[in-house]
């Protein structure tokens, strides 16, 4: 079953108090930043912090991921071999950022292989999270999203990739004056939809840096829920409820899908006169249907939605 991963809680692995305080935020999922938060000086004891915290523990019912440098830097190597001999145990997956090429992908699969062997841990259960930050990484994605079966989520960075593409706004998800921006990012967001949804991983958005705009926060996130998107990032405490209402179907949209897979299923059973076809309610379902309902209700369940109605099969 997928991982609930609607708001994605971004912490830098150099505060403690701020490892601690992600203990208690309802975010899917937390992850733990050695790489653009935290300044060069101080990534060896953000290594240090995190796994002192992975390994207390206390982030139960949270997907627990690590964000490592790029490998275009010196410090990718100690970053995993540090986390994963250190809590390999206790971590989900680890963050890739800046990924340009499958190889990159490989490379940390390996890394993690070897790490997994020599430290009794189950092999190939960590997983990745590769994040597209440039337009070599866009260019490639769909190699990336097929380089390891480790690979879990594709994840937008939309600043570093503003920066890679020379964008002319400096506000995440704002618009220059002059031009629809919401068009400029419509192609990079459908782009990686695209890979996620051919090689069935998660497709996540990143930042939204103005954390004291919370409508802002929620227009954004809602352009990406709607066109598909499974999650976005989090800065800040507030945003984690947005999150989690904005990538979560209504809940009566989640009835409906519910009652759509029963009503399908019973119908196109013997005893409900094998039909493809029918009507429910007012709305014509067909298979089509059961496949929109699927996506509308797996959300929900991975959200630990329940239900508030049931179906009955018309008495004979
Ligand atoms: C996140 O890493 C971003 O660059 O937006
Ligand atoms: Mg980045």
């Amino acid at each position: 079953m997928l991982r609930s991963r609607r708001s994605n809680l971004a912490v830098p692995g150099s505060s403690p108090k701020m490892l601690d305080k992600a203990k208690g935020l309802p975010a899917d999922q937390v992850f733990m930043d050695i790489e653009d938060a935290v300044a060069p000086l101080a990534k060896p004891d953000a290594r240090k912090n995190i796994v002192a915290a992975l390994n207390e523990g206390g982030y139960e019912g949270k997907v627990r991921v690590v964000r490592v440098n790029d490998w275009t830097t010196q410090w990718t190597y100690a970053d995993v071999v540090e986390v994963v001999e250190g809590a390999g145990a206790n971590l989900d997956c680890i963050m890739l950022p800046k990924v340009q090429t499958a190889d990159q992908v490989v490379a940390l699969d390996l890394l993690l292989t070897q790490i997994e062997k020599s430290n009794g841990l189950e092999v190939g259960r960590i997983g990745i999270e590769a994040q597209i930050e440039n337009a070599l990484g866009l260019i490639n994605i769909d190699a990336i999203a097929q380089a390891s079966p480790r690979v879990e989520t594709l994840i937008f960075g939309p600043a570093d990739f503003m920066a890679s593409i020379n964008m002319k706004s400096l506000v995440v998800g704002e618009q220059p004056p002059g031009y629809d921006v919401g068009d400029a990012y419509h192609y990079i967001l459908m782009r990686i939809l695209m890979a996620a949804r051919a090689y069935d991983k998660q497709a996540i958005d990143g930042p939204y840096l103005a954390i004291k705009d919370l409508d802002g926060y929620k227009r954004v996130a809602g352009r990406s829920a709607a066109l598909g998107f499974d999650g976005k990032w989090v800065l800040h405490p507030d945003q984690v409820a947005a999150a989690n209402e904005v990538f979560s179907p209504r809940q009566e949209d989640y009835d409906h899908a519910e009652l759509i897979l029963d009503a399908y299923d019973y119908y196109t059973s013997a005893a409900g006169g094998a039909k493809g076809a029918v009507m429910l309610g007012d709305e014509m379902i067909d298979e089509a249907s059961r496949k929109m309902a699927l996506v509308i209700s797996a959300k929900g369940r991975a959200a630990g939605m329940a239900r508030t109605t049931t179906f009955e099969p018309p008495s004979a």
